[in-house]
C-alpha cells in the first residue's frame, strides 16, 4: 500500500511521493557557500557511514553529543537535498550546511563547478551495491519488492531503479574527481583502512582534530559500533518506512558479498556490461 512508483524525470528515475520534481529542478540554481559540504553517492555505497563520520568530525569524536540530539537519525542530521522539503531546509540552514545526495552531477548546484562548496563522492564496487540494493528493496516500503534476485539484477543493469544506472552516475561524477573541491573515496578503502580514510576526510574538510579525537571518530564509525546506535543504523526508523522484519539496514558491511548471490552466468553478464560501460574510465575496484 505504501509503494510509490518510480518516475522518470529528465532521464533520471526518482521516487514519486518522496521527491518533488519542481524542487529537484531548482537544485541546480541553488547558491552554495564555501563552507557547504555535499556527500554524493549512488544508493547503498556508504551514505550513512559518511554521515556518521562527518557528524563525529564535527563533534570532535564525541559520540555522546550526537546521541543527545533526541531521536534524530543520521539522515535527519545530514539530510538528502533532493527529498521533499530538502531544498527549502538547505536555503534556511545555518553554516556549515551538510547534505547528502544521490543526484548525478548535472542536477546539483552549478556553483559547485565554481568551487563554491565541497563534495565527497563515495563509490562502491557495483556488484556489492547491487546486492545491498536488492536487500534494501525488500525492507524499504517505498520501493517495490523484487520478484527474485535475477529480476532485480536485470533491473539494476538496465538502470530501472531509483537513481538510474550506476554506470551513468559514477561517470558523471568521476569526470570531476580531480576538481580541488572534490574528494573521491571508495567504500572499499574505508573498509580496508578506516583510520586513513577518516584522516583524508578531515584533511579535505579542514577539520582540525587531535589524535585522540580522530581515533574516537574512527572507533564510533565502525560497522559494529554504528550498529549499536539506533540513530546511526536506522533501527529507529518507523515500520511504515522500513520493514525491520525483512532485515537490517546495516546488513553486512563487507566487500565481496556478491559472491554469495551471483551465479556464474550473472557474473559473466555483469563483467561484460561493466567493461563495455567503463571502457574509457580507468577505475579499478576491489571486488573481494
Ligand atoms: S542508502 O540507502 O543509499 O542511504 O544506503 P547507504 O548508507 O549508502 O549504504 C548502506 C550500506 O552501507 C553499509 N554500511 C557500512 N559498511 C561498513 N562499515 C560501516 N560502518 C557501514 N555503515 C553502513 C551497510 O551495511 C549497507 O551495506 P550492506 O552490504 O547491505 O551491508
Amino acid at each position: 500500500p505504501h509503494v510509490h512508483e518510480l518516475v522518470l524525470h529528465k532521464g533520471f528515475w526518482l521516487i514519486n511521493g518522496i521527491h518533488d520534481l519542481d524542487d529537484v529542478d531548482q537544485i541546480s540554481s541553488l547558491e552554495t557557500r564555501d563552507s557547504d559540504v555535499f556527500v554524493v553517492t549512488y544508493p547503498k555505497s556508504g551514505t550513512i557511514w559518511m554521515q556518521q563520520i562527518l557528524l563525529l568530525l564535527e563533534a570532535k569524536g564525541d559520540v555522546t553529543t550526537i546521541s543527545k540530539l533526541n531521536n534524530l537519525s543520521n539522515g535527519d542530521l545530514i539530510p538528502w537535498i533532493e527529498i521533499k522539503g530538502g531544498r527549502q531546509s538547505f536555503i534556511t540552514a545555518s553554516s556549515p550546511r551538510k547534505n547528502v545526495s544521490h543526484l548525478p552531477y548535472h542536477f546539483m548546484p552549478s556553483s559547485l563547478s565554481q568551487k563554491k562548496g565541497k563534495v565527497i563522492y563515495v563509490a562502491r564496487n557495483p556488484k556489492d551495491v547491487l546486492v545491498s540494493y536488492y536487500h534494501f528493496h525488500k525492507m524499504a516500503k517505498m520501493l517495490e519488492t523484487p520478484k527474485d534476485f535475477n529480476d532485480f539484477f536485470e533491473k539494476f543493469l538496465k538502470g530501472r531503479v531509483f537513481a538510474s544506472s550506476w554506470f551513468e552516475h559514477i561517470k558523471s561524477w568521476y569526470s570531476h574527481k580531480d576538481d580541488v573541491n572534490m574528494l573521491f573515496i571508495t567504500y572499499e578503502e574505508m573498509i580496508q583502512d578506516l583510520q586513513a580514510a577518516v584522516e583524508r576526510i578531515s584533511l579535505f574538510l579542514g577539520e582540525e582534530l587531535s589524535d585522540e579525537e580522530l581515533s574516537n571518530t574512527v572507533k564510533h564509525s565502525t560497522f559494529s559500533n554504528m550498529r549499536k546506535i539506533p540513530q546511526a543504523s536506522y533501527e529507529q526508523v518507523p515500520g511504515d518506512l522500513l520493514d525491520h522484519h525483512q532485515g537490517r539496514f546495516m546488513r553486512k558491511g563487507t566487500i565481496g558479498d556478491w559472491k554469495n548471490h551471483f551465479t556464474v552466468a550473472q557474473n559473466e553478464k555483469f563483467e561484460e556490461h561493466f567493461h563495455r560501460e567503463m571502457m574509457d574510465f580507468p577505475l579499478s575496484f576491489i571486488w573481494d
